[in-house]
Order: structure tokens, then C-alpha cells, then sequence
């Protein structure tokens, strides 16, 4: 979990005030390898965006370099209130307890009192002085959720909400993000190979292609997209 507070001051482009997190024209490489080349994105506050694309699109470096891990080559961050972020492979502390990996979310600010995680996931109290290693996967990306919401932020990021989960797992817990998100205004930014489940819990979208935002819209006009529906949601009607 990586959290990052700041405010990077606006250097030509200006922001709506109601925006948490933007990117403008967002190049990273890796070695000769663009990863993004020139990604330009928004949150605003309480918003749910999801960020759908096939493997190897830019998904995760554009959450890595929004939370500071990546450092862009060129391009502009603007961060307002607190960003956490949940990495893809959730990577709990295996040898800490739940309620310990808790705690450890508020490093950087926030309440150490994981009480209120415990009101949202009430599945993880029970299991709190269990070693989070031993956990099931829909366990430990519970814990990785709400480590990361120990900080209290105004946004989180969520890479693969569902990677190696059950379906009933994952549409319980995109349930309670939804429900974080109406009664703690909470804003979601969710990196998702569901693009069904993505677009369904979602207002808004992007598609992220290569390195660069193919298609951006409503998640429901996305959904209804020939392109998106042909590409993500394996041509249903
Ligand atoms: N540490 C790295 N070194 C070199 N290239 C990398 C590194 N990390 C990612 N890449 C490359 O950058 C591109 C974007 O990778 P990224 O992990 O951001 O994709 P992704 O959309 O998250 O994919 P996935 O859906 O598989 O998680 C890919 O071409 C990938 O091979
Ligand atoms: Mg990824």
C-alpha cells in the first residue's frame, strides 16, 4: 500500500476544484519500453472511474506512478487530499496478523482504530488476530482494501479488484466499494479485467490501449459501445 498526500501546484492547466486526482499528457518508460505515452486522466470527488485494457496496457504503471513508485519521464500529477492505493497482487504482510496489517495503514495519517474496517468488511473481524498469509485470496484482498482505507483517503485506487477471486467474492466485495463509496463519498479509481463488473459498478470510464486512453465516456455508454463490447465484454449483447 502505498499512500501519498500532496498538492502539486498547477503549472498551466488548471483543475475544476472538484477534481482529486488528474493526470495531463503522462509519459513513463521503462528503459526504451513507453508504457504510457501520454495519458491524460480524472477523478473527482465521490466519483467511481474504472480503468479497463487488455494485459500489458499501462494499467498498473499509471496507478504505480500516480501512488510515487514510477516516476514519469514527462507529464503533469495533481494530487488533492490523499491517494491510497492497493496493488495488484494485494501483497498483505503474510507474517502480520490482520488487524496488524491494519494498523500498519495508517502510517500516513488516519485513525489506527480498524473498527469502522471491521463495520464495512464484517468478515474480517473474526479473522483479526489470524496471520493474513494464511488468509483466502477474497481474505486478503478484503485486508488490502481496507489497509489501504485506514489512511482515510479521499481516493483509492484498486489494481485487479478481482484477480484469482471467485465471482460471488469479487461482486461481495465490489458491493462493499460501492457501499464505501455512497456513505463515506469516498472516490474509486478501479484498474479491472472484468470490464462487465468495472463498467457496471462505475459512472464513468477509461480504455487504456498501448500506453495511450483509446476511449474515455459513461460506463453505461461504454458498455453499450460496439468497439467496447467486441474487445472487453466478448461481444454479448
Ligand atoms: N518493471 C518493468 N520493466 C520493463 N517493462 C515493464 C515493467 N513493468 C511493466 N512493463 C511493461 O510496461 C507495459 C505496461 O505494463 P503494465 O504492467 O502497466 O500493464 P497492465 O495494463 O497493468 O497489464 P496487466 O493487465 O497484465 O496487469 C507492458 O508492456 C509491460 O511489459
Ligand atoms: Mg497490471
Amino acid at each position: 500500500m502505498k499512500s501519498v498526500e500532496s498538492v502539486q501546484p498547477s503549472q498551466g492547466r488548471s483543475v475544476d476544484s472538484d477534481t482529486v486526482l488528474a493526470t495531463f499528457d503522462l509519459v513513463v518508460r521503462y528503459g526504451a519500453v513507453v508504457a504510457l505515452d501520454g495519458v491524460s486522466i480524472h477523478v473527482r470527488k465521490g466519483e467511481m472511474v474504472a480503468l479497463i485494457g487488455p494485459n500489458g496496457a499501462g494499467k498498473s504503471t499509471l496507478l504505480n506512478t500516480l501512488s510515487g513508485i514510477n516516476r514519469p519521464a514527462s507529464g503533469r500529477i495533481v494530487r488533492k487530499g490523499k491517494l491510497a492505493h492497493v496493488p495488484e497482487g494485494r501483497q498483505v504482510f503474510p507474517d502480520l496478523t490482520v488487524e496488524d496489517n491494519l494498523c500498519l495503514g495508517a502510517y500516513r495519517g488516519g485513525s489506527r482504530n480498524p473498527a469502522p474496517m471491521y463495520e464495512l468488511f464484517p468478515q474480517l473481524e473474526k479473522l483479526r488476530y489470524r496471520r493474513a498469509g494464511g488468509l483466502s485470496g477474497g481474505e486478503q484482498q478484503m485486508v488490502a482494501i481496507c489497509r489501504a482505507l485506514m489512511a482515510n483517503p479521499d481516493v483509492i485506487a484498486v489494481d485487479e479488484l478481482s484477480q484469482g477471486l471467485a465471482p460471488l467474492v469479487v461482486s461481495d466485495i465490489a458491493r462493499h466499494l460501492v457501499e464505501l463509496n455512497k456513505q463515506h463519498g469516498t472516490a474509486v479509481l478501479l484498474v479491472e479485467q472484468n470490464a462487465q463488473l468495472a463498467l457496471n459498478i462505475t459512472s464513468r470510464a477509461y480504455v487504456i490501449e498501448n500506453g495511450h486512453i483509446g476511449l474515455e465516456g459513461r460506463s453505461s455508454d461504454l458498455l453499450r459501445n460496439p468497439a467496447v463490447r467486441a474487445a472487453y465484454l466478448g461481444g454479448v449483447r
